[in-house]
C-alpha cells in the first residue's frame, strides 16, 4: 500500500460509520410528530435541523460559560473568549482559509454580502459606470445589496443568463466581462434549483481579468466541504443555520488582501484600537468587522456543527444525498402533469416542481396535513421564477439525514394532492 493510501485509509477508519438510523437519533426533532404523523422534514434549504451536540453546545455555553468576550480579565470572560475563538479556528480549518483573521463572524450570509457591498462601496472600489456580474439564479440576498450599491454609486448590474435546465451559460458569462467589470458575485449552489455552478471555472476566468469573485455558499456548505484556497475565491459567505448550526450566525471569508484594505462596515465596541472624540483607529482583522457583542453562543454552536459534520466521511454523505436525488427525480418523473424546475447535470438534493393546474400553496398545505414539510413560494429568487414564467414552485430540499422512505411519503402525498384536484 502506498504511503498516501495508508493515510487516506487511516482518516477513513477514524470516521463514523454512515448509519442513517443512528444519525437520525442525533437530531431530536426528527422523532417528533406533526399533525399526528411522523415529521418528514424536507425544507432543509430554508433551515436544517440541529444535532443534539449543537443544542448541547449552546445550552452548555449559557449554563456554564456565559460572559462577554474580549473584554474581561475574569475567568468566565476568558473562557467564553477561548470557546468563541476556537470556533473561529474550526471554521478556518473547515474551509481551509489561510488564517483566522480571514474569518469574520456575522449574522448570516445576507449580512456578509451587505458587509462586502457596503465596505467596498465606502472605499471607492467602484467608479461610476463600473459593472458587477451576478446571475439569473441569485437569491435576493445576492441581488438587492448590489442593487442598492448600484443606485448609490451609479453602477450597472450585468446578469449571466441560464439555460432551461437552470445552468449558467458559461460563454455568455465570458461575454459579459468588460474593462468595467469590478466584481463577480455568484451563488455556489442554487437554493431554488439545486444547480451546482462551475465556480472554479468562473473564478479562473474572472481572475484572468483581475476581477475578484464572491461566492454565496449558503447552500453548498450543508452538502460538501469547501476549500477556499483551492477554489481561490476572494470572498465566500454562508449561514450557520443551513449547515446544522444555530440561526443568527454566519461567516464572511475574505482574502486578507481585500479585508485589510476594506473599511469597517459598522462602528462600535470591540472593533477599535483607540477612540477619541476627534478620531478612531480600528482593530486588526478580524475584529475590525465585528462591532458590538456578537452571537457568542451561535459561534460556539457553529463550531459544534462543524465538528458534527466532520465525524462523517463527506463521500458517504454525498453518495446518500445523490441516491435520494436520483430516487426522488425518478419517482417525480412518473407523475403526470408534474414538472421539475431545475434539471442541471450537476445538482444537489433540491427538487423544485410544479403540477399542472394546482397552485404550489395547495400542494404544500395538503401534504403538511400528513406531517410533510416542504417550502412553497418564490424561494427569494423572484427574477429566476420570472425566467421560468412561474410565480411560485413547491420545493423539497434534502439533508443527509433524510431517507428514501421519506421520499416515498412525499410522492404518496403528491398523488393525494392530485386526487383531491382531479
Ligand atoms: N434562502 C432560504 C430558502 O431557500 C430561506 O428557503
Amino acid at each position: 500500500m502506498s504511503e498516501n493510501l495508508a493515510v487516506v485509509e487511516e482518516i477513513y477508519d477514524s470516521k463514523r460509520i454512515f448509519n442513517l438510523n443512528e444519525i437520525r437519533k442525533d437530531f431530536p426533532i426528527l422523532s417528533r410528530e406533526v399533525n399526528g404523523k411522523p415529521l418528514v422534514y424536507l425544507d432543509n434549504a430554508a433551515s436544517s435541523q440541529k444535532p443534539q451536540s449543537v443544542i448541547d453546545a449552546v445550552t452548555h455555553f449559557y449554563t456554564h460559560e456565559n460572559a462577554n468576550i474580549h473584554r474581561g480579565l475574569h475567568f468566565l470572560s476568558e473562557y467564553a473568549t477561548e470557546s468563541y475563538e476556537s470556533a473561529r479556528l474550526k471554521v478556518k480549518e473547515h474551509i481551509n482559509a489561510m488564517s483566522v483573521s480571514e474569518i469574520i463572524f456575522v449574522r448570516s450570509a445576507t449580512e456578509a454580502i451587505n458587509l462586502v457591498s457596503n465596505s467596498l462601496g465606502d472605499m471607492n472600489f467602484f467608479d461610476e459606470g463600473d459593472e458587477i456580474i451576478i446571475s439569473t439564479m441569485e437569491h435576493h440576498a445576492n441581488i438587492v445589496p448590489w442593487q442598492m450599491l448600484a443606485k448609490k454609486k451609479n453602477l450597472l448590474l450585468k446578469i449571466v443568463p441560464i439555460n432551461d435546465k437552470g445552468e449558467i451559460i458559461f460563454e455568455e458569462f465570458e461575454k459579459l466581462i468588460s474593462e468595467k467589470t469590478k466584481l463577480v458575485s455568484i451563488v455556489h449552489v442554487s437554493n431554488a434549483l439545486g444547480t451546482i455552478n462551475p465556480v472554479r471555472e468562473i473564478i479562473k476566468t474572472a481572475h484572468s481579468f483581475n476581477i475578484p469573485v464572491l461566492l454565496d455558499g449558503a447552500q453548498a456548505m450543508p452538502h460538501f466541504k469547501v476549500d477556499v484556497q483551492s477554489l481561490d475565491c476572494d470572498f465566500y459567505v454562508f449561514s450557520g443555520h443551513k449547515m446544522y448550526g444555530p440561526t443568527g450566525i454566519g461567516i464572511l471569508y475574505g482574502k486578507t488582501f481585500y479585508l485589510d484594505k476594506m473599511p469597517p462596515y459598522q462602528g462600535g465596541g470591540d472593533m477599535i484600537r483607540e477612540v477619541t472624540f476627534e478620531k478612531t483607529t480600528y482593530d486588526d482583522l478580524p475584529h475590525k468587522f465585528e462591532a458590538g457583542t456578537p452571537n457568542i453562543a451561535g459561534g460556539i454552536g457553529l463550531g459544534a456543527a462543524i465538528d458534527y459534520f466532520n465525524q462523517f466521511d463527506e463521500i458517504d454523505m454525498l453518495n446518500h444525498e445523490n441516491e435520494i436525488l436520483k430516487y426522488v427525480t425518478e419517482k417525480m418523473s412518473e407523475i403526470e402533469g408534474l414538472r421539475i424546475i431545475g434539471t442541471a447535470e450537476n445538482k444537489s438534493a433540491v427538487v423544485s416542481f410544479v403540477i399542472d393546474d394546482i397552485h404550489p400553496y395547495d400542494i404544500g398545505t395538503i401534504i403538511d396535513t400528513d406531517g410533510i414539510a416542504i417550502r412553497t413560494g418564490h424561494h427569494c429568487t423572484q427574477p429566476l421564477n420570472k425566467f421560468f414564467g412561474l410565480p411560485a414552485t413547491a420545493r423539497a430540499s434534502f439533508a443527509f439525514y433524510n431517507t428514501l422512505e421519506e421520499v416515498d411519503k412525499l410522492i404518496k402525498g403528491i398523488y393525494k394532492v392530485k386526487r383531491m384536484f382531479s
